[in-house]
């Protein structure tokens, strides 16, 4: 849009910074000038009644202008590509898995001789979790970062890095990494100029001389961690102020009321675009703005944060998209999108922790009523735009579905989240699962649920009283997760280990700094050796890799799983049955019809439903991963226990 003041201001600034010119520089300032009349109006928006709003402004052109001065000409050609097919984020292609590098293959030079590994099981994108140089001690899992532009020599050095993703990107993988967005360190160095007392580095910060803000802030702020960091602020005796720290102690919240901390961020995040990586994961975004009153999540500004951030990084990385961690109600989930869009202008990308929630609650009561009122309830998201799911990452389980969708699938809220713990902690009569009670608030009676995938599925206790059936059915359900996540549309995000059932690990019970959070339990250190067994016929190990090796192949042969909001959920008078049917608009793409049972007999549906839908016209079907044919000449169809199908039709 054409606009005099942004277009005046613009000239301005350009004018007054000497930029530079050439052919190179075409798209930068195509790109700027598409942009800028946003950028501008946002950061009017959120700064336009501070004196320094100009020059704040100027900094921001300049480092957008520094940074593609610095962008590799393959990243720029990249940058084109992607604009060309800028759905490329969106196919079915993609299957990612999450991992430390650190337990998954000891440093990031390892991790290049792994690849082979990650290929053999069909995942091109990798989320590598928290890599920056973080305090020894107390980091969060790399969450409390100490400098945004060094690696931890825990995990090696830029150059391991350079050479991992020039590997990958040979191979067409996909690098994530995270930006730690919200907080610092308290040992990072701008915390540590504000601990001096440089009042240019406390204003990154919230810091308070007494208790009158921060109790006001606190009325109404939810805790994060009550067991380990009660309360959101921490009493700095170094500087005799109350600081925010909505998360830990040890991690400062950082102030975005201050445009001169989003300029640093800016940067931060486009020194990460050219150093090559694909995905930013964006941590903790629902944090980003605070406002006495309220709980400081969601806050509209955090969504205005999200979108500066995003039309800056389309100015000079735009090949370069956005995950939002924002694990909130599913409700606020999808406005990380950008509302009032088409394409997004927050994050391309999200992690679909409702559905994560909703299928532990179907595995838990064998039942997907639920399951399938929160999926009805999940708005339709963005043409542009796609899901990230997944069954575990290194945090907790947190039983975010509302009690609306728990009243209407028939359930009591307070107790059915109660049922849901004490199954996972295997506090409940016939649970198998081991997990543990995770951010237990004594004050308002909510928690959540730690545990490595397997041991929730089962298969810890299964094997412990080798009790066959039981591991048979660990792994069944194993498997029908993955099967969900594979089909359900959107990106499917796998959890280093998971793969080969790794079990829960408590070695982090003997280290005084982990000792205290047990999300630990499920961030292995893998052995390599038990690794191997998945090439050992008849193990748990192979049965679990080959089975989800081969749902990884199909999906990425099957144009339906493409995530092109291309998914209707079918109705089935069956509370054990989950069933969506995929498509694709246009050609003769074949559709896929998913139908799930999670109870542990055989569960039959009724053809009807399907029909009437238009589905199951032709004469058999085809099972996509087992190759068996079904007649459609019959009135039900039987499916097996834990088990999903993908019917072709
Ligand atoms: C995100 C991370 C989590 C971390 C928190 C604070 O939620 O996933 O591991 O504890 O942010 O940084």
């Amino acid at each position: 849009m054409y606009e005099q003041i942004s277009h005046s201001l613009l000239n301005d600034i350009l004018t007054q910074c000497k930029q530079p010119k050439g052919e190179d520089w075409q798209h930068f300032y195509t790109r700027l000038g598409a942009n800028f009349y946003a950028i501008h109006s946002l950061f009017q928006h959120l700064y336009g009644q501070r004196e320094d709003f100009k020059a704040q402004l100027g900094k921001l052109v300049t480092v957008l202008t520094q940074q593609y001065a610095q962008r590799a000409a393959h990243l720029r050609a990249k940058d084109l590509e992607r604009e060309k097919n800028h759905d490329w984020f969106m196919q079915q292609k993609w299957v990612g898995m999450a991992m430390y590098c650190q337990g998954f293959a000891g440093n990031l030079a390892n991790m290049r001789e792994k690849l082979p590994y990650l290929q053999e099981l069909g995942i091109n994108l990798l989320h590598i979790l928290p890599i920056c140089d973080c305090p020894e001690l107390q980091n969060d899992g790399g969450y409390a970062v100490r400098d945004f532009r060094q690696i931890d020599v825990r995990n090696g050095s830029m150059a391991d890095l350079e050479q991992l993703i020039a590997a990958m990107q040979q191979s067409d993988m996909l690098l994530t990494l995270d930006v730690v967005v919200n907080h610092t360190s308290d040992e990072h160095a701008w915390a540590k100029q504000a601990k001096l007392g440089d009042q240019q580095y406390q204003d990154y910060y919230y810091m308070y001389p007494d208790r009158t803000i921060p109790d006001m802030f606190e009325a109404a702020m939810p805790e994060v961690f009550p067991e380990n960091a009660p309360g959101s602020f921490t009493w700095n005796p170094d500087t005799g102020k109350w600081v925010m720290t909505v998360f830990n102690q040890y991690q400062w919240d950082l102030n975005y009321s201050n445009p001169a901390v989003l300029v640093e961020m800016v940067d931060i995040i486009l020194f990460w675009a050219n150093k090559g990586v694909d995905i930013l994961r964006l941590d903790a975004v629902a944090f980003l703005w605070k406002k006495i009153g309220s709980s400081c999540q969601n806050e509209r500004e955090a969504h205005l944060i999200l979108q500066l951030l995003k039309d800056c990084c389309q100015v000079t990385a735009p090949g370069v998209i956005f995950i939002a961690e924002a694990i909130v109600a599913p409700i606020e989930i999808i406005k990380y999108f950008g509302e009032d869009a088409i394409n997004a202008k927050e994050c391309e990308i999200a992690y679909n922790a409702t559905l994560m929630a909703l299928l532990w609650d179907a595995v838990a009561t064998k039942q997907t009523v639920l399951l399938t009122k929160g999926v009805e309830d999940l708005p339709e998201k963005l043409d542009r735009a796609t899901w990230l799911n997944y069954v575990r990452c290194h945090d907790d389980i947190g039983l975010g579905f509302s009690d609306q969708a728990i009243i209407a699938a028939g359930f009591e809220p307070v107790s059915h989240r109660r049922f849901l713990v004490d199954y996972y902690t295997g506090h409940y009569p016939e649970s198998n699962a081991r997990g543990f009670a995770f951010g237990v608030n004594k004050k308002t009676g909510d928690a959540r649920i730690s545990g490595a995938l397997a041991s929730l599925a089962g298969l810890e206790t299964a094997l412990a009283n080798q009790d066959q059936p039981a591991i048979d059915n660990a792994v069944l359900t194993i498997v029908l997760l993955h099967n969900l996540i594979m089909s359900f549309g959107g990106i499917p995000l796998l959890y280093y280990g998971d793969a080969v059932g790794t079990l829960n690990n408590d070695s982090y019970l003997q280290d005084e700094n982990k000792m205290h959070d047990n999300r630990w339990v499920h961030r292995p250190t893998l052995d390599w050796e038990v690794l191997a067994l998945k090439n050992e016929p008849g193990s748990v190990q192979q049965r679990l890799f080959s089975q989800i090796k081969q749902l990884i192949a199909i999906r990425k042969e099957i144009s339906a799983f493409a995530d092109l909001n291309n998914r209707e959920l079918i109705a089935l008078d069956n509370p054990h049955l989950f069933a969506f049917h995929r498509y694709v608009q246009t050609g003769m793409h074949p559709k896929v019809v998913v139908i799930a049972n999670f109870d542990t007999s055989p569960q039959t549906a009724p053809l009807q439903a399907f029909r009437q839908k238009g589905l199951f016209k032709t004469p058999v079907l085809t099972e996509l991963y087992s190759g068996q044919t079904l007649s459609t000449d019959t009135d039900s169809i039987t499916i097996p226990p834990l088990t999903a199908y993908w019917l072709s039709t």
